[in-house]
């Protein structure tokens, strides 16, 4: 604890420790260039002593940060004065058991449950980071900002910068991005840069604009993103009338989600708001499993913050050396450098995480599973189910023990992945169109 205020940035590197103020859109630490979190001084915050308090919100939700999936919970997250806050009704999502998928994955009925953060404004999870970090940069002051994106952190930074009047500048790798979050991008108005390149090629480009340009950064780097992010299970708890899950299966990509959601049950069990804290499992595709592998073979771990950085390095080098892209249909999640890596490390030793890769064909049949029974998900989201599978395969999760899957994005984000899986009959649950002649006698002969 230290610092004035409610809140801080703190370097995450033990060794360094460097604390800077919350006004500050710096993304990384000045000092040693590790990752910053935002860090609260929780004896100046009156948080609620039961969870329970926060539902009374809902009776107040005329009032749009009452109404705010993320700011409902404003005392976990107190990192600046209500006047900046930014809110475009986030976070309306929807926790809902299903059967139907828990056969298919194995589990036992009643005891999996889908967390659809694709009911968001602009058809991701993102925006409950970007109704946090836009609040950031108000209090800032900012008036310009960007982000490299797979595709749906570009769609929902295109549309609160609008709504907060900044001018947004997306790198996309060329290529390499979902019709449906390029549409947003475009239609929101954002200035969209696309790159010669994969994701962390965009990655790295937009890292050095922001500090040459002085724009304010909008990837999970920040950690007030990541603020935003931890409300998904606070909701997910809220659904399950407050009480824990065993698992949070969620799927890892730039590694924002599982570190966001490691914090957030650090801090409630700091908070003694809950008791103990569920266990995760963070799925890779398995054309981008940098995680999986660094952790699984490499022996990667947190260590106290005292993280081997020689291990990364020659990961990397050698990833370099191959010239390695990494390729899923899951486009979301094809990342091969996360930014997030060190913090999802520390998270994954909060949870007593595991992680695992899962094929493109296993998400393929997920997806199509979690469309035929659910209200459905892009390719990335399916990623959970079809590791929920594995996992039950490989006994490291009981049939009744409790889990929660974040779905992360709406089917409708990638509609080629869809159609080609069933056009093209690509699995066993394909379900293509039958070509008609214009004839009613033909078609009725066709429907019996
Ligand atoms: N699911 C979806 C639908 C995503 O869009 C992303 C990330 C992830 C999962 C992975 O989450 O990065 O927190 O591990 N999309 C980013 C983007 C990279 O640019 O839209 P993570």
């Amino acid at each position: 604890m230290s610092m004035t205020g409610t809140a801080f940035q703190k370097c995450i590197n033990p060794d360094c420790g460097a604390e800077f103020d919350c006004g500050q859109a710096i993304f990384k630490c000045p000092a040693c260039g590790e990752l910053l979190d935002a860090q609260y001084n929780w004896d100046k915050i009156k948080v609620p002593k039961k969870l329970s308090e926060f539902e009374r919100r809902w009776a107040n939700k005329s009032n749009p940060l009452d109404f705010s999936g993320v700011w409902r919970f404003r005392d976990l997250l107190n990192f600046c004065d209500d006047k900046y806050k930014v809110t475009i009704g986030e976070g309306q999502t929807i926790l809902q058991q299903n059967d139907a998928v828990a056969e298919y994955a194995d589990m036992r009925a009643g005891r999996l449950y889908l967390q659809y953060e694709g009911l968001n404004p602009s058809g991701s999870f993102k925006d409950n980071g970007m109704a946090a970090a836009f609040s950031h940069a108000n209090m800032a002051g900012v008036s310009s900002c960007a982000c490299a994106s797979t595709g749906n952190t570009s769609a929902s930074v295109a549309l609160y910068a609008h709504s907060c009047g900044l001018k947004a500048t997306v790198f996309i790798g060329s290529g390499r991005i979902a019709f449906g979050k390029l549409s947003q991008g475009m239609d929101y108005g954002a200035q969209t840069i696309q790159i010669q390149g994969d994701f962390d090629d965009c990655m790295r480009q937009v890292q050095d604009v922001c500090t040459k340009l002085g724009l304010y950064l909008l990837n999970s780097l920040n950690p007030f993103r990541l603020e935003g992010q931890k409300t998904i299970m606070y909701r997910i708890i809220e659904g399950l009338g407050w009480e824990m899950p065993d698992w949070i299966v969620v799927p890892g990509g730039n590694l924002g989600n599982s570190s966001a959601f490691g914090k957030a049950f650090y801090e409630l069990k700091q908070l003694g708001l809950i008791e103990r804290i569920p266990r995760m499992a963070i799925i890779n595709a398995a054309g981008a499993d940098t995680l999986t592998d660094l952790v699984n073979n490499k022996k990667l771990a947190w260590n106290n913050g005292k993280v081997d950085q020689k291990i990364i390095d020659n990961y990397y080098a050698d990833l370099s050396a191959r010239n390695f892209s990494p390729h899923t249909c899951a486009s979301a999640i094809e990342i091969a450098r996360p930014v997030n890596l060190k913090k999802c490390l520390r998270a994954i030793d909060i949870c007593n995480a595991v992680c695992r890769a899962v094929t493109d064909e296993e998400i393929l049949e997920a997806k199509a599973i979690i469309g035929r029974h659910g209200l459905g998900c892009e390719p990335a989201s399916a990623a959970t189910i079809a590791g929920l599978r594995n996992l039950r395969a490989e006994s490291v999760i009981a049939p009744d023990e409790r889990v929660a899957c974040v779905l992360t994005g709406h089917p409708l984000k990638d509609p080629n992945v869809t159609v080609n899986y069933h056009k093209e009959n690509q699995g066993k649950f394909s379900n293509p169109p039958i070509e008609a002649p214009n004839d009613i006698d033909e078609i009725i002969k066709m429907l019996n």
